[in-house]
């Protein structure tokens, strides 16, 4: 069989997705350009390997054979790098790292350190939120992650390495921020501007505000702390975010964080790697660091 590799790359991005538009956004492609080597595989093949049933597609039974072989290709590819990686040391080695959104207000302080200690580590950074993140690692995609609350579900080594308290911020000439002990209840009655579906801020809030039997009155999704924090400023609503995006607005007067009861929600921040993974001396310098630096950062 006359077959590439990125054919092949391609192909198990697709199959994992089964979605040609998920497996473009993950892979930095185009749509038709994943298609094309979709289609030149299938002719190297000489089967197709997926069928289309109404919306969906499927892997037909070669695509299942060939999504077989492809996962065990990557994984060992993988591996291979894994072990060049142990054998470059500290300098000379690769890191991929992933943080979330949040994550990345202090992360590249916390990198550019780092790299200033390390500079012959060569570091790629990956900012998502929280379900892309693991994604990337369930796929084995990434060395180190760093995120708030570890997922249940996948079999990780999560430690601590920060507090991440959540706050309820208001535009300063809002109603409520001149107000002290403000009673849970009272926010029943704003607009609440939310993070995306897939956010552990949202996550958080979500739990939080049901924990506590609050529905607020109306809310508004946007995908960024940014624009939520502008959105905020601009009169919109409430919201609620890491007190780690606020830095600037705070000392520049520009949005005010409210005194509301039970607040602020106690989060912490880990560093995360699958568990049995062998840490590169790149990545194990890299979760040291963190551990010990980051709260300088
Ligand atoms: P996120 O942050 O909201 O940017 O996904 C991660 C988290 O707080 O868990």
């Amino acid at each position: 069989m006359n077959l590439t590799l990125r054919q092949l790359q391609v192909f198990d991005a697709v199959a994992r997705h089964l979605s040609f538009t998920r497996a473009a956004e993950e892979l930095y492609l185009t749509q038709p350009a994943v298609s094309m080597q979709v289609k030149q595989l299938e002719g190297a093949v000489g089967l197709p390997l997926f069928e289309q049933l109404g919306k969906k597609i499927h892997l037909t039974e070669a695509g299942q054979a060939m999504h077989r072989c492809s996962r065990t290709i990557a994984e060992q590819l993988r591996e291979a790098q894994q072990l060049i990686e142990e054998l470059k040391g500290i300098e000379g080695g690769r890191l991929r790292i992933t943080v979330a959104t949040t994550v990345n207000y202090f992360a590249t302080r916390l990198l550019s350190a780092f790299c200033h200690r390390y500079p012959g580590v060569r570091v790629s950074l990956d900012v998502t939120n929280r379900e892309h993140l693991l994604r990337r690692l369930d796929a084995n995609e990434t060395d180190i992650a760093l995120m708030g609350q570890p997922p249940a579900d996948l079999d990780v080594v999560a430690e601590p390495f920060m507090e991440n308290p959540l706050v309820v911020i208001a535009a300063p000439d809002h109603a409520l921020s001149r107000e002290r002990r403000i009673p849970l209840k009272r926010l029943q009655q704003e607009t609440f501007l939310m993070r995306e579906r897939g956010s552990g801020t949202r996550m958080a809030m979500e739990r939080f505000l049901a924990e506590h039997g609050i529905t607020p009155s109306s809310s508004i999704e946007m995908t960024s702390n940014e624009a939520i924090k502008q959105s905020v400023e601009a009169g919109l609503g409430l919201g609620i975010v890491s007190a780690h995006t606020l830095e600037l607005e705070l000392e520049v007067g520009r949005l005010k964080v409210l005194d509301v009861e039970s607040f602020p929600i106690m989060r912490r921040w880990y560093v995360v790697y699958r568990k049995g993974k062998r840490l590169s001396a790149a990545a194990q310098a890299f979760k040291d660091f963190v551990l010990k630096e980051a709260h300088q950062c």
